[in-house]
Parts: structure tokens; sequence; C-alpha cells
């Protein structure tokens, strides 16, 4: 926990402005000094243009005005340019305190916005049964790297894989296992790399092949769904077994990817199942339920299909079934009143808009969603494959999530060694596994989450550009030059000049909590990884511009902190977005 927050300059330098207007017009207190990093300055104030009109005055004036009432100790020289643009220049001794006030705190001195709320993150939730393929990459990826930095900015967190675990299709699947007891499918049972996932994916591909050419079959598969759905023991038993295994073969993924979904997240469709009656005798009590057709649908009164027609949600079919529409309304139901959240999350491909905007619209309708408890479908792009169409493999199959892994893996492997020829084999693996991973997840994270993008093996996995593997080099790197430098720990003297490249990066580091706090309102880490991309840079530049090792005290020191919180700040960027840092690449 914090130890106590780091008020970035940038804030505290609002607040100095915020204080000269209330000096200085006691009318405008309240209005926004609106304060920006500047390139000219340190910070720049629009206030006076801003408020110029307002206070029926021209804005240089007004702006002479501000600069004579400002706090003249905390600034170090306020100029005024333009048409009354303020900028402004800090103290540097104020600086170098910010660097040692945030390499101080163990939470960087960033603080913690998002405390108390209790926010459900619905992520991941691939089928069982069913191979993890590419479509649900991003889906995890994004979803974890959400639930770490919301977690960090202070946020109840709880976590829903909304496994698609229920269906018509597992009835199927069990008589046909049944009738071949002889196949395999467990992973003890399994050899090599096929895992209990890919064996049940074909398999279950047999038996719709047999239930549409073999009407015993289709009889027999029929009767199967009835008494699975009927509480059958001996039906339940083996779809627990095949929940059970595909589950394994889902955490080995998660493992790999470092992802923290854990067995207790996982909330599946078929959880739902016995509120399923009561939310829908709930709905048709407020009245917004219609029957038509024999089946139960809901019209939305705000979206029209093609047709001018209301869109329905569908509550039960003409066959008495229950379907996905049904089991997100129980769910958003049972999230609300019995899990409490403040805050919904559904980490879900874009392409399931309208169902999201239907299910609140009924959520709301239905008096469950009210304005104290948000609800946001955060919907994100496909990946393409090189052709620009939705990634496929050679043959035209889905990519299976695990090939595409060993394949970054491979790549990187390849890349590291290059670089280091006198790493052994055992080290090498285990960075490679950290490159390959890291480089996938930050291509997915650092594209801008709503658009497609291309899944590129050979520019991900590049030690150059804006990648994953740029990243953990250049925080490899700053490592090395710490122990090189026999980091002590040193304390920073805030009376030296700042160099211009040490301020610029000084500033960079102050803007980290911004960022993380802009995140977890927007929820679009490719931010985050757009700052720490710009801070290696900004690491580059005062490492060109400053020697450090060679530097005489008391600089010596002061530029080993810059090194440390940059180090720092790298790796637990990386870290809430689900990435290793390795110490050495
Ligand atoms: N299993 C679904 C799919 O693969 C995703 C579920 C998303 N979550 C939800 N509450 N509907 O498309």
């Amino acid at each position: 926990m914090s130890d106590h927050d780091v008020l970035p300059l940038l804030d505290q330098t609002s607040a100095a402005v915020s204080d000269a207007i209330r000096r200085a017009r006691p009318e405008l207190a309240e209005a926004d000094p609106v304060v920006r990093r500047s390139e000219h300055a340190d910070f720049q104030a629009n206030a006076a243009l801003a408020l110029a009109k307002r206070a029926s005055i021209k804005p240089a004036d007004l702006a002479a005005e501000l600069v004579a009432a400002l706090d003249s100790d905390y600034l170090e020289a306020v100029e005024v340019s333009g048409p009354g643009f303020l900028n402004i220049k800090l103290p540097d001794r104020v600086v170098w305190g910010q660097v040692a006030a945030r390499l101080a705190d163990s939470r960087l001195g960033v603080a913690s916005p998002q405390s108390g709320c209790r926010t459900v993150v619905d992520y991941s939730a691939p089928n069982i049964a069913k191979e993890m393929h590419v479509g649900h990459l991003r889906t995890t990826i994004i979803g974890d790297s959400l639930v770490r930095v919301l977690g960090f900015l202070g946020a109840e967190v709880i976590r829903q894989n909304h496994l698609g675990d229920w269906g018509t299709q597992f009835g199927m699947l069990i008589q046909y296992l049944d009738e071949h007891p002889e196949t395999a499918w467990h992973h003890d049972e399994l050899a090599g790399d096929t895992s209990t996932v890919s064996a049940l994916d074909t398999l279950y591909r047999e038996a719709r092949a047999k239930f549409d050419n073999d009407t015993g079959f289709a009889d027999r598969a029929r009767a199967r769904v009835v008494a699975l759905q009927g509480g059958d023991p001996e039906t339940l038993a083996k779809w627990k077994d095949i929940v059970a295994e595909s589950e394994f073969a889902f955490r080995e993924i998660y493992d790999r990817l470092g992802v923290q979904l854990t067995a207790e997240d996982s909330v599946g469709e078929s959880f739902y199942n016995p509120m399923l009656a009561d939310t829908i005798a709930e709905l048709e009590d407020t009245g917004i339920v219609v029957e038509s057709d024999d089946a139960l649908v809901i019209y939305s009164q705000e979206v029209t299909g093609p047709d001018d027609q209301p869109v329905p949600l569908m509550l039960r079919k003409r066959d008495g079934g229950f379907g996905y529409d049904t089991t997100d309304l129980a769910t958003i139901r049972y999230r609300i009143r019995d899990v409490k959240a403040d805050r919904m999350l559904y980490v879900v491909d874009s392409r399931q808009a309208l169902h999201f905007r239907l299910i609140f619209e009924a959520a709301r309708r239905a008096g469950w969603l009210t304005d104290e408890v948000e609800a946001t479908h955060v919907p994100f792009g496909t990946v393409l494959g090189p052709d620009g169409k939705p990634f496929k493999t050679r043959a035209g199959g889905t990519v299976r999530l695990t090939d595409l892994l060993d394949d970054a893996v491979a790549r990187a492997r390849a890349i590291v060694a290059e670089k280091n020829p006198g790493f052994s084999a055992d080290l090498l693996d285990q960075i490679a596994e950290q490159a390959g991973i890291g480089a996938v997840k930050y291509a997915d994270l650092s594209n801008s989450r709503v658009k497609d993008y291309t899944f590129d093996v050979d520019r991900m996995v590049a030690f150059v550009g804006d990648t994953g593997v740029y990243l953990q080099y250049a925080h490899a790197r700053i490592r090395s030059i710490l122990r090189k430098a026999g980091d002590t720990d040193a304390r920073i003297d805030p009376t030296p000049p700042l160099e211009p490249a040490e301020r610029t990066l000084a500033l960079e580091l102050d803007a980290y909590g911004a960022v993380l706090t802009d995140v977890g309102v927007t929820l679009e880490p490719h931010k985050l990884c757009g700052y720490l991309f710009g801070l290696a840079r900004a690491f580059t530049g005062f490492y060109e511009a400053c020697p450090v090792i060679q530097a005489e005290e008391p600089t010596r020191s002061n530029r080993l902190a810059l090194c440390r919180l940059t180090a720092n700040t790298l790796s637990h960027g990386l870290d809430v977005l689900g990435i290793a840092a390795p110490e050495r690449m």
C-alpha cells in the first residue's frame, strides 16, 4: 500500500495557478487553470486565454495579473508568451525532490483513484471442449491487463471467466463419447502435445457428422440433451469431467501467458441455469416481455434492424430452450444484485456490441441497472493475418493459441541468442519465453484497442521499434548500468542544476500516475504502452547526453537515481501490462 501519494508536478502547478486565479480574480476561482506539459518550458497554463472573455479583459493583461499573483517560491520563472500563455519553469530542487519522493514510495508515488470500486471484469471466456484460438487472445490479454491496472489503482476487482460450458452440443458429445469408450481424450491418456480440448474438438466434429448422417444416433443424442438438462446424474458426471478436463487445458495456456485467472474465477454459463426461470419471471412482471411466434422476446426501444423493426433479445426460443441472451440477462442481474458490482466490464469482441447494448438496455428497463452502476462493453478489433483478413492458418483453419505462442517464442529465441552468444541454453529458454510471450502481448496491447491489427511475428519480436522486446531490453540495459555502477541506493542531492535531458526524463517519469489513472477510466492499455515507449526513448536521450558512471558526485548519484526510477517505472508498467521484465537480455 501507499506510504503517501506524491502529487504530480503537473497537479502541483495546476494548484499554484488556481491559487493565483483565486487571488487575482476571486470570481473565477473555480475555473480550470488548463495546465499542460510544454515544449518551451516545464508546463504551460492557458488559463488567461480561456478566461479572458469571462473577465472582460485582454488575455495578455489577465496573464500579467496571474504572473503577479503566482507563488514565486514554488515556481522558478514564469513568462507570458504569444497572446497570453504562461510558460512555467519549476526550480531544479523541486524537480529533484519529486524524483526522490517517487523513488522512496513503494507505489512510485501513484495514487489510488479507484479505491473501493467493486469492479467485475468479464474476460477470456473460452468455450468448453473447444480449443482456445487466436480469437481468445485479445480478450484474455486486454482483460488481464485491465484487471492489473484497476487493481493497482485500488479497485476491488472480481475476475469472471464466463466459460461457454452449457448447451445442447454437450448432449451430442457425451453420447458420442459413451459410444466410443476406446477413444482417449483425458490429458493423462494423450500423447505429446495433443491437448484434451484439441481431442474433444475433433471428437465433437465426428459426433456432429454422425448426428447429420445417422438418425438413430441423432435420436440418442437428443435424448442425451434432455438427460443433461434434466440433471441425470451419470450424464452430469460426464459433463463435469469434460468441463474439468477443458479447464485443465485452458490453465496451461493461462499459466504460459501469465494471466491471473484462476479456477475460482470460472463462473461459466451453467452457473446461471438455476436462475433463468426466475430471471424471466421477473422480466415478465415488469411488462417488457412479448410473446412472438411461441418465443419470448424483449424488443429494443433504442435499436432497429435493417427492416426498421425493433431488434429482439431472445429470452426463450420456440422449442423452450434458453440461449446466450437469457444467460447474460441472468448474469447481469446476478452481478448487480449478488456480487454488488459498482462497475461491470465486458471485455468481448466488438462484433458483440449489439448484444451488450440490448442486454444493458433490458437490464435498465427491468430496473436492475441504475445510474449508480456502470455497465460497459469493452470492445476490441480483430487480429488479422498478413493478407489483411481475419488471421487463419495457411490451410485456412483457425490458428491455435499454443501454435501462435510457440512460433513467437522460437523467433524470440533466435533473436536473443544472436545478441547474447554467451547465454546458456537454460537462460536462453527462459528469456526467449519471456520475450516471445511478452512480444505477443505487447503487440496486442499497444495497438489501439478498438482497431483491427495485423499479426506480424517478425515485427513483434524485433529489438527495435515499438515492441515488447525493445521495452524489455531498455529495462534490462538500465539494470545492467545499475549493476556496473554498484548501485548503492544513493541519495539525491537537490542542489545541482538539471541538464535539459535530465529534466525531460524527470518530468516524463512524473507523468506515470496520470497515465495509469487515464487507463483506469478509458480502459485503453495502449496508452500505457505509448507512455512506456516514450519513457524508454526519453531515457535513451538522457543516457546519450549525460554520462552516468563516469560523472562526478553528486551528479553521479543523482543520475543513478534517475536510472533507478526509470527502471522501476518500466518494470512496473510492464508488470501491469502482464509482461515480464527480465534483469538481463
Ligand atoms: N464465450 C463467449 C464467446 O466465445 C464469450 C462470452 C463473453 N461474456 C459474456 N458475458 N457474454 O463468444
